[in-house]
């Protein structure tokens, strides 16, 4: 029977197939979940299945691999006889490495590839991410654009599949789990301050760069403003290898927290004044009128121009004063509110399983 093989291998990915893997479970439509492995904390895996009360992989590799290349290599080895069959269609969503490997190995296995968050672009050749996305929309076969600016991208490229504006599956999950959040999370009990800044960064380009991380921390510093960081183990790791960590720990303006589970991190999303990050899905959920914080963005480039042009996005030059004098205006700014997003209101994953059923 042909059926969808879902692969995920990253906190964020797991968030953003989570809505497909739920509508799937409600249109009893056969399918197979596949954890790659990528993000091997618990924190970043396992914690964010549970509290999304996703169903137990059918299959979970723990990878062994820090390079790329090598990360890529071994999920390519060890998925090679768990992509389901020729009929099959493989969905795989966003950009990080374990996209890639899943969709190369698809290719190759000549299995249907459905690419959720399709088209974004960066143009910052620096990314890893950028390299991995455009190299995946040009091998797959269903590509799902959550915006209009991302069908365009796809346009201009010239891809081979079919391309669909879809929305981004995020709005369904905050739309599905916030109301949860504000039943079960606790974890606005555990910080310590009444108003705070939600900070948390993890991209190689500027956590991989001592003089960049070193902007970024001086200028979180410096800015005296409550500040709560939710530490992605790679900031932790390069933190600790410049000697920075100490600094952050022994600040009484600064509170870090070990990465949250989804719940918790939606409850400090709400929670918040205004939040300091390098992150891409960070940028969308706050385009949804659930959340609508502001996000200064700690990078040279959004491959999200729609939270920028929308007023909930801003760029941030990575020098220490333009980070600490960010921080001040913000503080004192009037808060926003939003009323739609242009990552839609929430229905993603229906429109995204509409489409592919008639391919089953
Ligand atoms: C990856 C994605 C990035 C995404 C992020 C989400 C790529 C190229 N990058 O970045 O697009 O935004 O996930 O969080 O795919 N580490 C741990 N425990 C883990 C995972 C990582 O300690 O569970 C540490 C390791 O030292 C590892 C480093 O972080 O070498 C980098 O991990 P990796 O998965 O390669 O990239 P991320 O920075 O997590
Ligand atoms: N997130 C989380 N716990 C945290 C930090 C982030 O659940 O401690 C969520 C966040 O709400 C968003 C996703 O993780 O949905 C973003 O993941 P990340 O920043 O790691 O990756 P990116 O979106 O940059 O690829």
């Amino acid at each position: 029977m042909k059926r969808f093989v879902i692969v995920a291998g990253t906190r964020p990915e797991i968030i953003k197939v989570a809505p497909i893997i739920r509508k799937l479970i409600d249109r009893k439509i056969n399918f197979k979940f596949i954890y790659s492995g990528q993000h091997y904390d618990h924190r970043l895996s396992t914690q964010i299945i549970n509290d999304l009360e996703l169903p137990i992989p059918d299959f979970s590799l723990k990878l062994k691999s820090k390079t790329p290349a090598s990360q890529v290599a071994e999920i390519m080895t060890n998925l090679a006889d768990k992509l389901g069959n020729k009929d099959d269609i493989v969905l795989v969503q966003g950009d990080t490495n374990s996209v890639l490997a899943t969709s190369l190995l698809a290719v190759k296995l000549k299995r249907k590839i459905a690419h959720i968050e399709a088209g974004l672009r960066s143009f910052d050749w620096r990314m890893p991410e950028e390299h991995n996305r455009r190299m995946v929309d040009h091998i797959s076969d269903f590509l799902f654009a959550p915006t209009r600016n991302s069908y365009q991208n796809l346009l201009d490229e010239n891809v081979s599949g079919k391309i669909y504006i879809s929305g981004n599956t995020v709005m369904d999950a905050i739309k599905e789990h916030l109301p949860f959040s504000k039943k079960k999370s606790t974890i606005l009990q555990n910080v310590k301050f009444s108003e705070y800044v939600l900070a948390t960064f993890h991209r190689a380009e500027n956590v991989d760069d001592e003089k960049v991380l070193n902007n970024i921390i001086k200028g979180i510093i410096s800015a005296k403003i409550p500040t709560i960081i939710s530490l992605h183990p790679r900031t932790r790791k390069m933190l600790k290898k410049f000697s920075l960590l100490k600094k952050l720990e022994n600040n009484k303006n600064i509170q870090i927290l070990n990465p949250q589970g989804y719940l918790d991190f939606l409850a400090l999303m709400k929670g918040c004044q205004f939040i300091l990050t390098d992150s891409g899905g960070i940028q969308e959920e706050n385009t949804s009128p659930l959340l609508s914080k502001r996000v200064l963005v700690l990078r040279k480039s959004s491959e999200r121009p729609e939270a920028i042009d929308l007023g909930v996005a801003s760029l941030i030059p990575l020098k220490y004063q333009k980070i600490r004098e960010a921080i001040l205006r913000e503080w004192d700014a009037k808060r926003m509110k939003i009323k739609t997003s242009p990552y839609g209101s929430g229905n993603s994953a229906g429109k995204i399983l509409n489409v592919l059923q008639k391919h089953l």
